[in-house]
């Protein structure tokens, strides 16, 4: 099947090189002319295990190219995705002007049957908007439908996330598409994974109540974390009681300094507001953000418990992405903690094994911050290590030889990734979030 997709960014990438891998024919359409350039030379602009191999296969195979214009996506194929940023906006609304801009190209230079799809993260009705668009522009008679089939893939795994997904939502308008996604998605469905059908405003809603109920479940864990760290008990043991009973269940309950990324903070955000545009309050995840804001500052507070002053201290910080296996530092925690920890005056080595470079836009080197790649040569001399995204090769390190290169071996886990007893057995003193 053909199919074309407007953006190349994370989503959109990620969707076009699955589809190419599902046997479809895919155009990828990016305007931004260094990306196309770079994508054409088989160069993936992101860090996201296994999806430059992806991208080369297929460009080898023909099943994906690249292309400038929407107007290219359009001759190309009938199905269209739009994959195109929707950045917040100040106060919380999603920026759709590049939907509207890609929906307003696609009536200009569509002169046969159109379905368009949004794969974007968007408010809810924005289905209506994009087909009265389309009508309001185009200038042929041809038929144009807009279905909805929101992306909950991961960063760091999004294709495992895009190959095996738990559920495909698609919002339709008719039988005609239902039987477009089932070809589109043929292989998933082949291999015993379903479609769920429901209208288009239905799953636009999907995609925002998915991400505000997952970032609620953070939250929930870290408001048990505060009130853990104030009794005999650790939050670990306790999300692992309420985790086992299977209507909860045990992901995303690890309490920490709070959830970042692209998604959840933008998400709640535009949820809260989407949610008051058509009258409805939702204080309770007003509340999960208020709570996820405070996680940073919790932490913070508890480094100056513990270090008392940190003018001067060597700090190893461990981990500036957002979270594992991926470059991202947008709305990471550690942009406030570093923030806070060089604004007292510590001295501070950075390691992250891909978002160092990202981190170096936003704090370059200087008397104060070093950046290194090696975890071990961040903590020699140091008088603390504070933690801050759960890498795999930080899990793995080894705490004796660690100990040796510490002048003080104090160690403060923003995320709850030591065992308390195996750190302390090597002689550190451990600090974590309410565990
Ligand atoms: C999220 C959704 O999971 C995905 O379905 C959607 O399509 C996009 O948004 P992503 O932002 O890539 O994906 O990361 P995710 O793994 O969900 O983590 C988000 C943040 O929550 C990270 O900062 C992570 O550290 C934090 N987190 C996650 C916790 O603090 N505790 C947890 O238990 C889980």
């Amino acid at each position: 099947m053909k199919v074309s997709i407007v953006g190349a960014g994370y989503v959109g990438l990620v969707t076009a090189a699955c589809f190419a891998e599902f046997g479809h024919e895919v155009l990828c359409v990016e305007k931004i002319p260094a990306k196309l350039a770079m994508l054409r030379r088989g160069e993936v602009p992101i860090y996201e295990p296994g999806l430059d191999e992806l991208v080369r296969k297929h460009q080898a195979s023909g099943r994906l190219r690249f292309a400038s214009e929407v107007r290219e996506g359009v001759a190309h194929a009938e199905v269209i995705f739009l994959c195109v940023g929707t950045p917040q906006s100040d106060d919380g609304s999603a920026d759709l002007s590049q939907i509207e801009g890609a929906a307003r190209e696609i009536a200009q230079s569509m002169s046969s049957p159109k379905t368009i799809v949004e794969k974007s993260t968007v408010p809810v009705n924005t289905n209506e908007w994009i087909r009265k668009t389309v009508h309001r522009y185009k200038k042929s008679g041809a038929r144009v439908r807009v279905c909805s089939n929101p992306e909950f893939l991961r960063e760091g795994s999004a294709l495992e996330d895009f190959m095996n997904p738990d559920r495909i939502i698609v919002g339709v308008e008719g039988d005609e598409d239902r039987a477009t996604f089932r070809e589109l998605y043929g292989p998933l469905l082949a291999n015993g994974r379903e479609i769920i059908f429901t209208n288009p405003a239905e799953a636009e809603l999907i995609k925002h109540a998915a991400n505000s109920f997952l970032a609620m479940k953070i939250s929930y864990a870290n408001m048990l974390a505060d009130l853990c760290s104030k009794t005999n008990a650790s939050v670990k043991n306790v999300v692992r009681g309420i985790g086992l009973d299977n209507r909860i269940g045990t992901q995303f309950l690890n309490a920490g300094i709070g959830y970042g990324g692209s998604c959840f903070p933008k998400d709640v955000k535009a949820f809260i507001r989407i949610a008051e545009e058509h009258g409805a309050d939702f204080a309770l995840l007003r509340e999960v953000e208020a709570i996820n804001g405070k996680q940073r500052n919790r932490f913070c507070e508890l480094v100056e418990e513990v270090l008392w002053i940190n003018k001067d201290k060597r700090i190893a910080v461990w981990g500036l992405a957002f979270k594992p296996n991926t470059d991202d530092i947008r709305e990471s925690p550690a942009i406030e903690v570093v923030r806070f920890l060089k604004e007292s005056g510590a001295r501070l080595t950075l390691v992250d094994p891909k978002a160092a470079e990202n981190f170096q836009q936003l704090f370059p080197e200087s008397d104060q911050v070093r950046y290194t790649n090696d975890a071990y040569a961040s903590a020699r001399d140091a008088d603390a290590l504070i933690l801050l995204t759960e890498w795999e090769e930080f899990r793995r390190i080894d705490l004796a030889r660690l100990r040796a290169e510490m002048a003080l071996p104090i160690l403060l886990d923003g995320r709850n990734m030591f065992d308390r007893r195996e750190v302390e057995a090597a002689g550190f003193e451990y600090y974590g979030m309410g565990t």
